[in-house]
């Protein structure tokens, strides 16, 4: 990401440097020192993309100041070296010689102006720019970029433009560039898709002109330190405390379960959340496209599979890895999301000893999710009839969770759905518990509570043998 020779920063991104306009909601931490230029208008930034935007004198002057001291930066540092260490540290060590620099050209700054000038060398050296600000909130779910005039965030489920904005698609570009070398990759016309990972582990899309036909598309799912718990999320009304319950007997009576859902809505938290009540002294394996996980067992095995490289050899599939990780004795594997071919391998694993595995799976109901997996096995070259993929899938599958954002941003579990069995051809299902919709509120919060379906669970004698039944009565008792 810092590596001076596999991209080298663009020292005109250092020239003209971007000026965001925080909205209201920044918190005074995040925005920028006071005494900032003034961001150019929308038009002017549009009109003059790429030419110098005009300012006052100190906007000029600071600029040439920028200039200097970054050209100066370049020859003095090695910018890959920097990159080993940690970026608060690289921050540090960044501002240290930018002082120097400026003390040993004699450049006459305030104390502010120099911070100024600091901080949006780091941000273009080291940082993502103009993202530096959104990078910094922790309440921001995620950040997209529609080409240089379109910030958009993701806060509370709630999607808003802020009014930052890239200095032009090329500054864009050049971010999306670092973002990407970092994972040894590169995204230009030739290749123009790229997933990455920031150094913070935020999972990265990038997808440049010419398919994105308005400029470079920057899609950035921020990593979240503190995950969320099961006890916060009936906390948001995402479950209720006895939906809840019955979610800790799920996972401790070692059901083999699938979280379908859309993108964003809770899949991976709610994965990360049934993951702790796994008990501590099982091996547990997980795959992952992008590491997100946060397993608190103590016994562990992460796997990541990886992009191919730049000529398009190395690949590691999310297949290989569940293939090997079943000769590495797992009790449980866990795949972050099941996409492909795959499928078929973890539908294995769960049919043979390995109980209690889990994964996601991208589907709008518990319905869908059956015949979304039969198409990823159709679809990964399995020539079997689809009765036999269904029987499969229902002697497998034991619990689908299904998770969805509804159109007021809140996050809830709509359904806790059991796979019974077949019938003919057809999987049956059984849904145990739903969310039943009763209306919205002053505010347009949506409104509505979780009820068990009075439906006695298949699972009810393994929930008994593993001492869980009290517990399972008591998730399932209808009285609130
Ligand atoms: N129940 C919830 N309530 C509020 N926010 C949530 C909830 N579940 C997840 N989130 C947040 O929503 C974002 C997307 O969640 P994630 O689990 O990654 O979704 P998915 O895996 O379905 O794409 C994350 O920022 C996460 O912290
Ligand atoms: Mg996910």
């Amino acid at each position: 990401m810092f590596g001076k020779r596999t991209v080298p920063p663009d020292p005109a991104s250092a020239t003209m440097p971007w000026s965001p306009r925080l909205p209201e909601s920044v918190p005074p931490e995040a925005r920028a020192p006071e005494g900032r230029p003034a961001k150019p208008t929308h038009k002017a930034a549009k009109g003059a993309a790429g030419a110098p935007t005009k300012g006052s004198e100190l906007d000029q002057r600071l600029q040439a100041v920028k200039i200097a001291v970054f050209n100066d930066l370049i020859d003095s540092v090695d910018l890959t070296e920097l990159g080993k260490l940690d970026i608060a540290a690289v921050r540090e060590e960044i501002s240290d010689i930018v002082s120097e620099i400026i003390s040993m050209r004699s450049m006459v700054l305030s104390a502010v102006e120099q911070s100024l000038v600091i901080n949006d060398i780091c941000n273009d050296v080291l940082g993502l720019g103009p993202l530096e600000p959104l990078l910094a909130r922790d309440d921001i779910a995620d950040i997209m970029v529609n080409g240089a005039d379109e910030v958009y965030i993701e806060t509370n489920g709630r999607i808003e433009r802020t009014d930052i904005r890239f200095r032009d698609n090329a500054q864009l570009m050049n971010i999306c560039q670092r973002i990407v070398s970092a994972v040894g990759r590169r995204v230009d016309e030739a290749s123009p898709i790229c997933d990455a990972r920031l150094a913070d582990g935020s999972r990265v899309n990038v997808i440049a002109p010419p398919l994105a036909i308005d400029g470079p598309a920057l899609t950035i799912r921020k990593f979240k330190r503190d995950k969320l718990t099961l006890d916060k999320l009936v906390g948001f009304g995402t479950i209720s405390p006895k939906g809840a319950r019955l979610l800790q007997v799920i996972g401790a009576a070692r059901l083999n379960v699938i979280v379908s859902g859309g993108t964003g809505s809770g899949k991976t938290t709610l994965l990360n959340c049934l993951t702790s009540y796994i008990d501590k002294g099982e091996r547990v394996i997980t795959c992952e496209d992008a590491a997100e996980l946060q397993l608190q067992q103590p016994h562990v095995v992460r796997l990541e599979t990886r992009p191919p490289n730049l000529e398009g050899v190395g690949a590691v599939t999310m297949r290989d890895l569940v293939r090997n990780c079943l000769r590495m004795r797992p009790e449980r594997i866990i795949v972050g999301e099941v996409r492909g071919a795959e499928a078929f391998d973890l539908l294995q694993a769960m049919n043979t000893g390995h109980d209690g595995s889990m994964g996601t799976v991208h589907a709008n109901n518990p319905r869908e999710c059956i015949s979304r997996i039969e198409n990823m096995i159709a679809m990964g070259g399995y020539t079997l009839p689809a009765k036999t993929v269904r029987e499969q899938m229902a002697a497998s599958i034991q619990i689908i969770i299904q998770a969805a954002r509804l159109r007021d941003g809140s996050r809830k579990i709509t359904h806790i759905t059991e796979v019974v069995g077949m019938e003919g051809e057809v999987v049956t299902l059984q849904d145990l518990y739903v969310f039943q919709l009763e209306g919205e509120d002053g505010q347009g919060r949506i409104q509505g509570r979780h009820v068990p379906t009075g439906l006695r669970p298949k699972f009810w004698d393994r929930a008994k043998y593993f001492g869980l039944e009290r517990d399972l009565a008591e998730a399932l008792d209808e009285a609130p």
